[in-house]
C-alpha cells in the first residue's frame, strides 16, 4: 500500500475519541483501582498523576509525531525514520507487547460479558459479600466458560479491525465515550453515598507517603504507560492515520486527561463501595467483579428493575471500553503483519486473532484449573501483565523518548508538532526537554531502584 493511500480518520473528533477508545478501558476500570489498592491508595495515585504528566503526555506526543510523520506501522515508522539502525527493535518489541497484551486482556474483556448476563439475569440480587467472591472464583476457575466469552470478545474486535479505521474504530469510540463517562458519574454518586463509603474516601484521598517505595513507583509508571497505551506504538500506528492538520499536543492532552478522569472516577466507585461491604482493597484482579456487583445490589437492591438496567448498561459500556482498546492492540500486530509481510489484511487479522485466541485460553486456565503452575511465582496471567505493563512499556517509553529526543531531527519534531509552523505551540521547548532528560532519566531511575542497583 502506498504512503498516500492509507486510510485515515474522517474528523478531528474521531481522532481524540478513537485515540481516547485505545486508553480507556480495562486499564481504567479494572487495572488502575487494583494497582491503586495494592499499593496503598492516595500516595500510588498522586504518583501516578505525576507520571502522566512527566512521561505519560510528552511520549504520547512523541509516539504521535513517529506515527504520523512515518504514515507507517509502528516497526516500518523506525526503518523511515531512521533507515538503517536499530531503532526498528523498538516498534518490534512494541508489536510484541501488543500481542502479549491483547491475550490476556481480552481474557477480562471476556470477563465482562459474563456479568452483562448475569446482570441481566438479575443474579446479583440478594447475594452477600462472600458470595459475590465464591461467584467469582467458581466463573474463573470454569474450565471453559471464560474460555468461551474470549473466543467470542476476540472474533468481535477481529471482525471491526478488518471492517477498517473509519468505519469500525471512529464510529464506535463516538457513540460509546459519552455514554461511558456518564454512567461512572452516576455510580460515584451512587458509590460514595453508601453506608461506610467514607473509609474508601479517606483511603483515595489522604495520601500516606511513608508507603512510597520502588514498588509503588514502578507499579504507578507502569500504570501509566498501560492506561495511556504508551510505549508500545499503538497511538504511533492510530497516528499513521491521522490527518495533517491533527494538533498533536493537544490532542495527547486531551486524551491524558479524559484517561485521568475516567481512572480516578473507576476509583471513586470501587473504594468507598469496597470499604462499605468489608471488601479488601489489595484484592487484587478481582476487584472491579466482586465490588460493583456490590453497589448495585446496595444501592438499588430495593429498586430491582433499575438495578438490572443500570448494571446492564454498566457492564455493556465496559465491554465497549475493552472493545475500543482491544481493537487498537488488534490493529498495531496487523498492521505490522500486513504491511511487513505482504499478507492481505484479512490473513494478517486472521493470524492475530487465532493467536490470541491460543494464548489466551491458558492465559485464562491459568486462574483456574492451572493455578498450580507458576513461573517467578506468578500464574501465566499474572506474568504477562507484569512483563508487559511493568518492564516493555516503560521500556518501550523509554527508547520513544530517547529517539525524538535525541536522533530524531528537530526540524521534524517541530513541523510535526507545529502543523508545519502554522501552531503556535509554547511548551515546545519544555517538551524538548521532557523528553531529553526527564523522561528517560525518571524511567531508567524507577527501574534501576526496582533493580535494587541503589540500595
Ligand atoms: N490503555 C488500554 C486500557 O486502559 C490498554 C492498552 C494498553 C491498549 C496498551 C493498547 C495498548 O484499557
Amino acid at each position: 500500500m502506498g504512503r498516500n493511500d492509507r486510510a485515515s480518520f474522517g474528523s478531528k473528533l474521531g481522532v481524540i475519541l478513537a485515540s481516547a477508545g485505545s486508553a480507556v478501558g480495562l486499564g481504567n476500570i479494572w487495572r488502575f483501582p487494583f494497582e491503586t489498592g495494592n499499593h496503598g491508595g492516595a500516595a500510588f495515585i498522586l504518583v501516578y498523576i505525576g507520571c502522566v504528566l512527566l512521561m505519560g503526555i510528552p511520549i504520547m506526543i512523541a509516539e504521535f509525531v513517529i506515527g504520523r510523520r512515518s504514515r507507517a506501522n509502528t516497526a516500518r515508522a523506525y526503518q523511515i525514520l531512521a533507515p538503517g539502525t536499530h531503532w526498528r527493535w523498538v516498534g518490534r518489541m512494541g508489536v510484541l507487547a501488543g500481542f502479549l497484551i491483547l491475550s490476556y486482556y481480552s481474557v477480562v474483556a471476556g470477563w465482562t460479558l459474563e456479568f452483562i448476563g448475569e446482570a441481566a439475569t438479575n443474579s446479583f440480587a440478594g447475594k452477600t459479600a462472600d458470595g459475590f467472591i465464591a461467584a467469582f472464583n467458581s466463573f474463573t476457575g470454569h474450565p471453559w466458560r471464560p474460555a468461551l466469552w474470549l473466543v467470542v470478545f476476540l472474533l468481535a474486535t477481529h471482525f471491526i479491525v478488518v471492517r477498517g479505521i473509519e468505519k469500525g474504530i471512529e464510529r464506535a469510540s463516538k457513540i460509546m465515550m459519552p455514554m461511558l463517562l456518564l454512567l461512572l458519574l452516576i455510580l460515584a454518586v451512587c458509590s460514595v453515598s453508601l453506608p461506610g463509603a467514607g473509609k474508601g474516601i479517606e483511603f483515595l484521598l489522604r495520601p500516606d507517603f511513608s508507603k512510597v517505595n520502588g514498588d509503588v513507583l514502578l507499579g504507578a509508571m507502569g500504570q501509566a504507560f498501560y492506561s495511556l497505551s504508551l510505549g508500545m506504538g499503538c497511538l504511533c500506528t492510530y497516528a499513521s492515520y491521522f490527518r495533517n492538520d491533527t494538533n498533536l499536543p493537544k490532542t495527547a492532552f486531551s486524551v491524558g486527561c479524559i484517561d485521568t478522569a475516567v481512572a480516578v472516577l473507576a476509583g471513586i466507585i470501587i473504594f468507598p463501595a469496597a470499604f462499605s461491604v468489608g471488601i479488601q482493597p489489595d484484592a487484587g484482579p478481582s476487584l472491579l467483579f466482586i465490588t460493583l456487583p456490590n453497589v448495585f445490589q446496595q444501592a438499588f437492591g430495593g429498586l430491582p428493575v433499575v438495578a438490572v438496567v443500570l448494571s446492564v448498561m454498566f457492564y455493556v459500556l465496559l465491554a465497549l471500553a475493552a472493545l475500543t482498546s482491544t481493537i487498537s492492540l488488534h490493529e498495531v500486530v496487523t498492521a505490522y503483519l500486513h504491511e511487513e509481510f505482504s499478507m492481505t489484511r484479512n490473513r494478517a487479522a486472521w493470524l492475530v486473532t487465532g493467536g490470541c485466541i491460543v494464548l489466551g485460553i491458558v492465559c485464562s486456565l491459568s486462574l483456574g484449573i492451572g493455578k498450580e503452575y507458576t513461573l517467578f511465582g506468578m500464574t501465566l496471567f499474572d506474568l504477562f501483565d507484569f512483563v508487559t505493563a511493568k518492564i516493555m512499556l516503560p521500556a518501550g517509553g523509554l527508547f520513544i523518548s530517547l529517539f525524538a529526543g535525541w536522533y530524531l531531527d528537530k526540524k521534524i519534531l517541530w513541523e510535526e508538532i507545529s502543523n508545519r509552523g502554522t501552531l503556535k505551540v509554547s511548551v515546545y521547548r519544555i517538551l524538548v526537554f521532557i523528553l531529553k532528560f526527564v523522561s528517560p532519566v525518571a524511567i531508567a531511575g524507577i527501574f534501576i531502584n526496582e533493580l535494587g542497583l541503589l540500595k
